[in-house]
C-alpha cells in the first residue's frame, strides 16, 4: 500500500467498521461485529460510557504527560493492551502476525487467544522480546491444557488470562443467518494441531486426516463443567501471573480474591455471550469495590477513543483491552491498519489527558468524572 492509500485509512471506528464491511465476506464480518441475541449488550457497553461525562481541570501545566503504567511487574507505555481475539485469519491472511508485529512496534501488550490462526511460537516470533500474554479457553482435556499454558510460558508469553464467561457459546443470531462456523472448516485450531499433547491422542496426524482432528478439538474445547476448584491446578502448570477475564459479579471476583488470581479483566466479551447483561463498565464499579486496589482491575467492551479509555481508568481500572477496533483495522489494512488504530487511540488519549489537565495515568480518579 502506498503513502497516499494509508492516508486515506479510515479514523473513526464507525468509519473503520464500514471499510471492513466492504471487505470481508459475510459470515466473518458479521462473526467479529455480532454479538449475543438482539445485541442489546453491545449497545449498552458504549452507552454506559456515555452516562460517565468527564469534568476537566485546566491551569495544571499539561506540557509533559506520562501514560506508562506498570502492571504485575511490567512497565507498559500506556494503559492499553490488544483483547484476545479468535481466529484473525478470517480478517486478513496475515491473521495474528500482523497484529502482533503491529503491536510489538509500539510496545503495546498483545494478548494471543487460544483459538488462533497461527500457532503461539509463530507469533511469539515476530514480537521478539515484546510483551504478550497468553489468553486461555481451558480445555476439557487436562493434558491439553497444560500443554497449551507450558508453550505459551516457553514462548515468553508474561501472563495467563483465563476467559471464565464461555462455557458454551453464546446464541450470536448473525452466526445462525450465515450458517457460520469458522471451527468446523479448521479455522483456529492452530495451537490444537501444532500441539504434541494433542497430536498424541490423534489416531493419524492432522495433515492427513483433518477431519478427526477437528472432531478432536469439538469434542475439548467447551469446558462447560470447570468450576472454581479447578482454578488450583493451573498453579501447578505455571508460574506466571494468572488474571481471570469476563468478571462481572461481586461475588466472583470474591471468590477470584480468595483464589489469589493476580488479576481480573472485567469484561462481557464484547457483548457477544448474554444479551441483556451488565455493561462492562457499570459492573467494573461492583469488581472495584470488592477488590479495593489489592489487585489489578483491568477492563474491556465498547473501548473505542481516548476518552473511554479515560473514563474507565478514572472509575478506577488499571487499564483496558479493545478488541473489534483493531481487528477492523487488520481486515483494511493488515498490519498497516492494526498499527493505525492503536496509534490514533494512543494519540487521542495523549490529547485528551492534556486537554483533561491530567498529566499521569496516576492522576486519574472519580474527581474528573460525573455520572449523569
Ligand atoms: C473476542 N473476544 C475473545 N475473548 C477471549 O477471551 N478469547 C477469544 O478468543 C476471543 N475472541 C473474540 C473474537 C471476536 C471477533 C471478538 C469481537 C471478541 C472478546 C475480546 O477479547 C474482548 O473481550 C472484546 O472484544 C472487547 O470488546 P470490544 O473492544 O470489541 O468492544
Amino acid at each position: 500500500m502506498d503513502g497516499s492509500l494509508e492516508q486515506r485509512l479510515p479514523v473513526s471506528f464507525p468509519e473503520w467498521e464500514f471499510r471492513a464491511r466492504a471487505v470481508l465476506p459475510d459470515g466473518p464480518f458479521g462473526y467479529i461485529a455480532g454479538g449475543a441475541g438482539a445485541e442489546d449488550t453491545i449497545r449498552m457497553n458504549s452507552e454506559a460510557f456515555r452516562n460517565w461525562r468527564l469534568q476537566p481541570r485546566f491551569l495544571r501545566d499539561v506540557s509533559k504527560r506520562d501514560k506508562r503504567v506498570t502492571l504485575l511487574g511490567e512497565t507498559y507505555p500506556a494503559p492499553v493492551l490488544l483483547a484476545p481475539i479468535s481466529i484473525q485469519g478470517i480478517a486478513h491472511p496475515t491473521a495474528e502476525l500482523a497484529s502482533a508485529r503491529a503491536a510489538a512496534g509500539l510496545g503495546v501488550p498483545f494478548i494471543l487467544s487460544t483459538v488462533s490462526s497461527k500457532p503461539l511460537e509463530e507469533v511469539a516470533a515476530v514480537m521478539g522480546k515484546a510483551p504478550r500474554w497468553f489468553q486461555l479457553f481451558w480445555p476439557s482435556d487436562p493434558d491439553v491444557a497444560a500443554s497449551l499454558v507450558r508453550r505459551a510460558e516457553a514462548a515468553g508469553y508474561s501472563a495467563i488470562v483465563v476467559t471464565v464467561d464461555l462455557p458454551l457459546y453464546g446464541w450470536r443470531e448473525r452466526d445462525v443467518r450465515n450458517a457460520y462456523n469458522p471451527f468446523l472448516a479448521g479455522e483456529g485450531i492452530a495451537n490444537f494441531v501444532t500441539d504434541p499433547a494433542f497430536r498424541s491422542k490423534l489416531k493419524k496426524p492432522p495433515e492427513e486426516d483433518w477431519k478427526a482432528a477437528i472432531a478432536l478439538f469439538g469434542s475439548m474445547f467447551f469446558h462447560p463443567s470447570l468450576t472454581w476448584e479447578d482454578l488450583p491446578i493451573l498453579r501447578r502448570y505455571t508460574r506466571l501471573p494468572i488474571l481471570l477475564k469476563g468478571i462481572l459479579h461481586p461475588r466472583d471476583a470474591e471468590l477470584a480474591l480468595q483464589n489469589n488470581v493476580d488479576g481480573i479483566i472485567v469484561s462481557n466479551h464484547g457483548g457477544r455471550q448474554v444479551d441483556g447483561e451488565v455493561a462492562a463498565l457499570d459492573a467494573l464499579l461492583d469488581v472495584l469495590d470488592i477488590v479495593r486496589g489489592r489487585i489489578p482491575v483491568l477492563m474491556d467492551s465498547g473501548i473505542r477513543g481516548g476518552s473511554d479509555v479515560i473514563k474507565a481508568i478514572s472509575v478506577g481500572a488499571s487499564a483496558i483491552l479493545f478488541g473489534r477496533p483493531y481487528i477492523y483495522g487488520l481486515a483494511v489494512a493488515g498490519e498497516m491498519g492494526v498499527r493505525r488504530v492503536i496509534q490514533n487511540l494512543l494519540t487521542d488519549l495523549d490529547l485528551t489527558m492534556a486537554n483533561c489537565g491530567m498529566r499521569s495515568i496516576a492522576e486519574m480518579n472519580r474527581s474528573f468524572l460525573i455520572r449523569r
